[in-house]
C-alpha cells in the first residue's frame, strides 16, 4: 500500500512530449485557435463555461497562460494540446491540485471537433498523468463529468479509471441540475497499467 505521497512542489510548468504531440504552454497569440472551439455549443455542452465570447476566451487565454506554478491546493496548468507535424492546436487538457495532504489531482480534456476520434485526447491525458503520477508524485487523480458526456466517459474507460460516484443534481448548468460521475485512477493502477 502506498504511504501518502510528498508531492514534488512547487511544481514549475512543464512541456510534455508524446508521440503526435506537443503539450505547451498557452501563448496569447492561440486566440483564434481556443476561440474555435469555445464558441461551439457542441463543445462547451458538458463544461462548467458557456459558449464564449471573442473577449471571454480572451479572458480564459490569459487566465491559462498565467498559470506557471503548482504550489499550492487550487493551482494548475493548462496544456494547449499541439499536434507535432503541422503546429496546429487541437485542444488543451488540464490538471489541477485538489489535495497537498492526500496528494490529489483532477484532470479535465476538450479536443476540437476537427480533432476528435484520433485518440489525441487519450495520447495528451496519458502524457499528463505520466507527469502527475511519476514526477509531481500524486497518489490519486479523477474526473468529474455529466453522465450525458459519452465521450469522455469512453475516455475515462481507455485511460483505465473506475466510475466512483454517481451524484445525483450536484451541479446548475445551464439553466438545468445536471448530474456528475467521479472517475479516478490510482498512481498503483497507472503504474501496473504501463
Ligand atoms: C471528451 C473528448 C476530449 C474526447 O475526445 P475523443 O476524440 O473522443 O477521444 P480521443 O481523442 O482519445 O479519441 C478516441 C477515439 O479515437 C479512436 N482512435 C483512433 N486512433 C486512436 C489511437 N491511436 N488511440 C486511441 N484512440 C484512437 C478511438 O477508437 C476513439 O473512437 P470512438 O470515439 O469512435 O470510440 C471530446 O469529446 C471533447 O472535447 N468533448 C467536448 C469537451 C468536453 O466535453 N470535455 C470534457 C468535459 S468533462
Amino acid at each position: 500500500m502506498d504511504e501518502p505521497a510528498k508531492l514534488n512542489l512547487p511544481f514549475e510548468f512543464v512541456p510534455i512530449d508524446t508521440e503526435r504531440l506537443r503539450l505547451r504552454h498557452y501563448r496569447l497569440d492561440d486566440l483564434d485557435a481556443l476561440h474555435s472551439w469555445r464558441s461551439r455549443e457542441d463543445v462547451t455542452r458538458y463544461q462548467d463555461y458557456d459558449v464564449q465570447t471573442r473577449e471571454e476566451s480572451q479572458r480564459s487565454l490569459e487566465r491559462a497562460t498565467a498559470r506557471v506554478t503548482m504550489a499550492v491546493q487550487g493551482d494548475g496548468f493548462v496544456w494547449a494540446i499541439e499536434r507535432r507535424d503541422d503546429g496546429q492546436v487541437i485542444g488543451d487538457i488540464i490538471l489541477f491540485l485538489d489535495s497537498i495532504e492526500h496528494a490529489l489531482g483532477e484532470i479535465g480534456w476538450t479536443l476540437h471537433p476537427d480533432y476528435q476520434g484520433k485518440g489525441y485526447a487519450t495520447e495528451a491525458a496519458r502524457g499528463v498523468m505520466k507527469l502527475a503520477f511519476e514526477t509531481i508524485g500524486m497518489h490519486r487523480i479523477k474526473a468529474n463529468l455529466d453522465p450525458r458526456n459519452h465521450a469522455s466517459e469512453a475516455l475515462c474507460l481507455r485511460l483505465g479509471m473506475r466510475r466512483e460516484a454517481h451524484y445525483v443534481e450536484d451541479f446548475w448548468s445551464k439553466g438545468e441540475w445536471t448530474d456528475s460521475y467521479i472517475y479516478a485512477i490510482l498512481a498503483r493502477e497507472w503504474r501496473a497499467n504501463q
